[in-house]
């Protein structure tokens, strides 16, 4: 039945009838936010590209999680800086390292909140690569072992999730055969199952200092024109063991999300990396959009391509903002 009987202006005239017929709804229950923990006391340090976002030593993390729990966030993902890096990463699997002592205090603080960890060696080698460097090449067979223990010692540390972002294949299953061997059967494995070689990192990498000394990251991230391989990643890690599995970027990659969700039947999530931020933040603060409306805009977006779970830098403003 079409115009004039049907009239689909009739549902959108107030925002109470708007907010009874809306599809998709946003909830706090979704967001996870990240965290940049370094060495120090009393460290909080603002990243230049990423306004609002700090560089924040184990005590002030602690002190951002208590604000983080009390806005009914559920959890957050942890990135560490190490004191030194080296050629084999060795701060990242340290029982002693940054993230093992920041999820210590954190458990110990704010147990309700779960905290995830990222896995990857990229903030822990002295080149910045992913994995281990042999003849200018990124070596997968022999990162795996390193990928493996690094999760271990994050799990050992008390981390309810672990998150490998390093996209060396078959690093899932790397990690769930070690954490199953030293009896760590109930931790959760998060995988960046289709992550891109994305531009949009590169705010990220000015807060985890981890940029590539040389080359960049495409042998082994994803190339942003590809979203069959992606469907193949993530089979791959269904099949090894992930227990949630995640598209990165966000905004760019929707279509990626929905493709995911369409064929899998664990949790999506997606993070709105660093890049993703920054461009509303400096269109923000230009007074060409407005920041408020496009964050919630495109969080909205993400969550209606089929997100289950959302990373994202705006988590607490989205939560502010949801509370009211
Ligand atoms: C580590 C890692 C990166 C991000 C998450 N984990 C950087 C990269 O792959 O270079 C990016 C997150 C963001 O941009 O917000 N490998």
């Amino acid at each position: 039945m079409g115009f004039p009987t049907t009239r689909l202006r009739r549902t959108r005239r107030t925002e109470a009838l708007r907010r009874f017929v809306r599809e998709t709804r946003l909830s706090v229950e979704s967001f996870v936010y990240p965290l940049f923990v370094v060495p120090g006391e009393g460290v909080r340090q603002e990243v230049g590209s990423m306004p609002g976002v700090f560089n924040l030593s184990v005590d002030e993390a602690v002190k951002e999680c208590r604000e983080v729990a009390a806005l009914n966030i559920p959890a957050v993902i942890l990135f560490g800086i190490p004191e030194s890096k080296d050629e084999l990463a060795r701060g990242a699997y340290d029982e002693n390292g940054i993230i093992q002592r920041a999820v210590r205090a954190l458990k110990d603080a704010v147990p309700e909140l779960l905290v995830i960890t990222d896995v990857c060696l990229c903030e822990y080698t002295s080149h910045g690569h992913c994995g281990k460097v042999e003849g200018g090449q990124i070596v997968n067979d022999p990162t795996l072992e390193l990928l493996a223990k690094t999760a271990l010692s994050h799990t050992r540390a008390g981390a309810d999730i672990v998150a490998p972002s390093d996209m060396m294949d078959g690093r899932v299953a790397a990690i769930r055969q070690a954490l199953d061997a030293h009896g760590f059967t109930n931790t959760s494995i998060l995988s960046y199952a289709a992550k891109y070689a994305s531009a949009f990192y590169g705010p990220f990498r000015e807060a985890a200092q981890s940029a590539p000394q040389f080359g960049d990251r495409r042998s082994h991230q994803m190339d942003p024109a590809n979203v069959r391989e992606a469907l193949r990643e993530v089979a791959l890690d269904v099949e090894e063991g992930a227990d949630i599995v995640m598209v990165k970027p966000a905004l760019p990659y929707l279509d990626v999300i929905r493709a995911v969700r369409e064929e899998f039947n664990l949790p999506v999530g997606a993070y709105q990396v660093s890049g993703e931020y920054a461009c509303l933040q400096a269109a923000g603060r230009l007074g060409w959009l407005d920041l408020e409306r496009t964050m919630m805009e495109t969080l909205t977006a993400i969550k209606r391509a089929g997100a289950d779970i959302i990373l994202t830098y705006f988590a607490k403003a989205a939560a502010r903002k949801l509370a009211c």
